[in-house]
């Protein structure tokens, strides 16, 4: 746990580089296109039912491919946004196998990935993800595959100033993709966007509109929130922070997040136009920490680690079906209230993938030590994903609902 805690905490805005990057030029292009209905893509022809039938069918529920015509989607040297936490071939990973394995639903096919459709499906829109880094990390992933059919550097803007909202822009079509960082959604004492390494953690489960206010009005919004979770009790906050005389209590910790989901829910209910947004909920991703579940060797993790996991239904102990549940039970209530928010149910998918982590391939925030170098599992990042990778699949199936309306889970 220990180790894991230092890794989440140790996050720090690595961003700050890119906001160097981008050219925050007065552009006036003239785009004065409508929003017009797509036309349908043709299926891919190959074999499986294709996806207008399969618009309703379970997307969740397949196997990964080695499709190395179609991926990645970009290139990691390429893609000016890039985050060196992500970027593992940079930080000296040899092996490439992990960029190229592609989604395969049973009963259908995904629709093909077209990043130009993606703009245009999001012009005169704003995407925001909201959420921890892995989130941070899915953002990353889509600015890179929708910047991959910019050509003209000119034509988009990067702005982040180390608030908690870092923005991406496409000028020509309009079309913001934001993320905001709220590692608990609620509002807690980790929520500085680079000074989040705290020894104890504080969560005001019932308060969300300091950060919500800066993303409810969204056309799509993109949350996720679970591994800064995971610990036995948290410490809640009644009151406010900047006041002394607020009530702190230990709570145990599935109670305190659907408390706080479902603070997230009566905010939503009220404040979102569900007429204009569409929400989507980004499930558990998976951790790696432990080679023995998987049939490795103990006091190993994913260091080393090149292959899927073959294991049809395989899932670690790092996911908590419990917490899985509160999610479910949460979003059905807010169905039945007529709001709908969509599960994209990564976590089975992605449980295979003990490849897909940086491991020791990403930029180390502090000076290694001694022992540490001699053991690299012991510094190994099993948590989060490389780019071209995981999270590019995980922006697929979002694409499937947000360009292809496919609409059931
Ligand atoms: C997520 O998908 C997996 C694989 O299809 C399935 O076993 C699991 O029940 C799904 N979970 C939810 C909450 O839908
Ligand atoms: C894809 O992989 C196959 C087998 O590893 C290899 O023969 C082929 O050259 C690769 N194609 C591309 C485009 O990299
Ligand atoms: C991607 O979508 C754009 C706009 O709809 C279209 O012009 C283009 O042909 C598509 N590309 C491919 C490879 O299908
Ligand atoms: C640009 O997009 C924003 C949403 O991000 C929208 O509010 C605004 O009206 C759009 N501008 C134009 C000129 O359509
Ligand atoms: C940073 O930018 C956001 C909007 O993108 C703005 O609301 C905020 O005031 C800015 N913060 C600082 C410190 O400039
Ligand atoms: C808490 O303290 C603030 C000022 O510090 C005061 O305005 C507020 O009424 C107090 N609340 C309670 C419940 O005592
Ligand atoms: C959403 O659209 C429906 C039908 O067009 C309309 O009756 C309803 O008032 C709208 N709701 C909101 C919140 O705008």
């Amino acid at each position: 746990m220990a180790k894991q805690q230092l890794l989440m905490l140790g996050i720090r805005a690595s961003f700050h580089t890119l906001s160097a990057v981008l050219v925050a030029g007065v552009i006036f292009t003239t785009v004065f296109l409508s929003r017009k209905v797509l036309p349908k893509e043709h299926p891919q022809s190959d074999g499986a039912p294709n996806v207008e039938d399969g618009r309703d069918c379970n997307l969740f529920e397949g196997k990964w491919v080695f499709d190395n015509e179609s991926n990645p989607i970009y290139k990691e040297e390429e893609c000016k946004l890039m985050s060196d936490q992500l970027a593992c071939e940079k930080f000296g990973r040899q092996d490439s196998s992990y960029k190229f394995w592609r989604w395969q639903p049973h009963t259908c096919n995904l629709p093909r990935f077209n990043a130009t459709k993606l703009l245009e499906s999001l012009r005169n829109k704003r995407m925001v993800y909201v959420g921890d880094s892995l989130n941070r990390g899915q953002w990353v992933s889509i600015v890179c595959m929708a910047s991959s059919v910019i050509k003209n550097p000119k034509l988009m803007h990067m702005h982040n100033n180390g608030s908690n909202l870092i923005s991406f822009k496409s000028l020509e079509y309009n079309a913001t993709i934001d993320f905001y960082w709220a590692p608990l959604l609620v509002e807690s004492n980790s929520d500085d966007p680079t000074n989040h390494r705290l020894p104890e953690r504080i969560v005001r489960i019932q308060s969300i509109e300091r950060h919500a206010r800066h993303w409810t009005e969204s056309d799509i919004i993109v949350l996720n929130s679970y591994l800064w979770w995971r610990m036995p009790h948290i410490k809640t906050l009644w009151g406010s922070f900047e006041t002394l005389n607020g009530t702190y209590k230990e709570v145990e910790m599935v109670r305190v997040y659907e408390m706080a989901l479902q603070t997230l829910s009566q905010w939503l209910e009220v404040h979102v136009n569900s007429n204009r947004t569409k929400l989507f909920f980004m499930s558990m991703s998976p951790t790696h920490e432990r080679a023995e579940e998987w049939g490795g060797k103990t006091n190993q993790n994913c260091y080393g680690e090149t292959s899927l996991i073959d294991k049809e239904g395989y899932n670690g102990r790092g996911s908590d079906p419990k917490m899985m549940r509160v999610v479910e039970n949460v979003l059905d209530g807010l169905k039945r209230r007529g709001l709908n928010m969509h599960m994209i149910n990564i976590t089975q998918l992605s449980e295979y993938r003990k490849d897909g982590h940086p491991s020791i391939y990403r930029k180390q925030w502090e000076q290694l030590k001694e022992d540490q170098v001699l053991d690299p599992s012991s510094y190994s990042d099993c948590i989060h994903w490389c780019l071209p990778g995981v999270p590019d699949v995980w922006n697929h199936l979002l694409y499937a609902y947000i360009v292809d309306n496919h609409h059931s889970t």
